[in-house]
């Protein structure tokens, strides 16, 4: 079976003997911090080590159980039932989950060749709909791969000034970028209406669970305060692993390590798609990231569960990514399997939507 579901890390990439050297030195210098209860909002130096990299005041890094925790914090201490809210679609499907569960009313903005279509994002405000979040993935989607152009970052943030909503920024793919040049995060344009959420999971590994948010000061104390009633903090000696990592000046190898195995499995895909699939539907080509998204054109239907099992594909059901609709959508990860894995799933994939 080839699984075009997991967009996850593959474990050839997990720096395991790194970490162990950063285990024990954790555990022989700073051992009291590390295996005591903590305060909510962190291990101090890995909060300080991301203000100093967002140009924040430490005071405003949240560091939880991974990113996807945040969020879920942050939505359950200020969504209220009828708030609505608006997401790229398709967009990340557990975030879309977090939000379905808080009660408000979701609404699909959708992205048209990979670029959020601001007419339609801008007739909702016409009609009254004002969202209390915008739920945002600009640097290389999950699921489509898509880049946001730095014009659509500017206008976004003149909305959410003009109207008085917050963008929530979600990046844990933006240092994963294999071409082209990086553009000015949406907080970075605007840090008083963006709420930023990034992560060490896809850089590091998945299994620290370690990701951040960055909060303005009037939302700070109230989600740290629902952390500290839950789940008291989240484990300091994870972050400190994280820390010690970037500390010896492990991180940005792992970065350029990560980038090399990456950009051949991307452009093991995207061969593949420009060989065989054009007739058949569109994509954007990701400058980085971890996915890439098929859009099938009307030709061509998506075979049942049934038929794509007997094929030795998984796929994932993409409706998981849309508000509404998705039937014609297929997100397709990339790196978690080698080039001739990519190779062999695609030409399964051109067989199953030929027939
Ligand atoms: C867009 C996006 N946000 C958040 C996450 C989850 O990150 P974390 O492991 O930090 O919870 C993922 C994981 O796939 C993701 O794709």
């Amino acid at each position: 079976m080839i699984a075009f579901t997991r967009g996850v890390p593959p474990p050839e990439s997990f720096p395991a003997e790194q970490l162990a050297e950063c285990a024990r030195s954790v555990l022989q210098n700073d051992a009291e911090r590390v295996l005591q209860y903590g305060n909510a909002a962190g291990y101090l130096p890995l909060r300080e080590w991301i203000a100093g990299e967002c140009q924040v005041s430490p005071e405003q890094v949240l560091i939880g159980q991974g990113s996807l925790q945040l969020l879920d914090t942050l939505v359950r201490v200020s969504i209220i039932p009828d708030d609505c809210m608006f997401v790229e679609q398709p967009t990340y499907d557990r975030a879309l989950t977090i939000f379905r569960r808080t009660g408000a009313k979701l609404f699909g903005i959708n992205l048209k060749n990979g670029v959020l279509d601001l007419q339609e994002l801008e007739a909702k405000l016409a009609d009254g709909i004002l969202p209390r979040f915008i739920y945002l993935i600009p640097d290389f989607q999950n699921p489509s791969g898509a880049l946001m152009p730095l014009e659509h970052r500017l206008h976004l943030v003149e909305l959410a000034r003009t109207h008085g909503f917050y963008l929530i920024e979600d990046g844990p793919y933006r240092k994963l970028r294999y071409k082209g040049q990086a553009i000015p995060t949406l907080f970075e344009l605007a840090p008083e209406q963006v709420i930023h959420m990034s992560s060490f999971s896809k850089l590091i590994s998945p299994g620290l669970r370690v990701g951040f948010m960055l909060l303005p000061p009037e939302l700070i104390l109230k989600v740290s305060k629902f952390a500290e009633d839950t789940y008291i903090n989240s484990s300091y000696l994870n972050q400190a692993l994280a820390f010690n990592f970037i500390e010896r000046g492990w991180l940005q190898e792992q970065i350029d390590f990560l980038r090399d195995i990456y950009s051949v499995r991307l452009n093991a895909i995207l061969d593949e798609l420009r060989k065989g699939f054009r007739e058949m539907g569109t994509w954007v080509e990701p400058q980085g990231g971890f996915f890439v998204g098929l859009n099938l054109d009307a030709a061509h239907e998506l075979s049942t569960k049934e038929e794509i099992h007997q094929a030795g594909l998984v796929l994932t059901d993409s409706q998981g990514f849309f508000v509404e609709g998705g039937e014609r959508f297929i997100r397709l990860p990339f790196c978690a399997l080698t080039p001739e894995q990519i190779r062999e799933g695609m030409a399964r994939l051109h067989h199953l939507l030929e027939v």
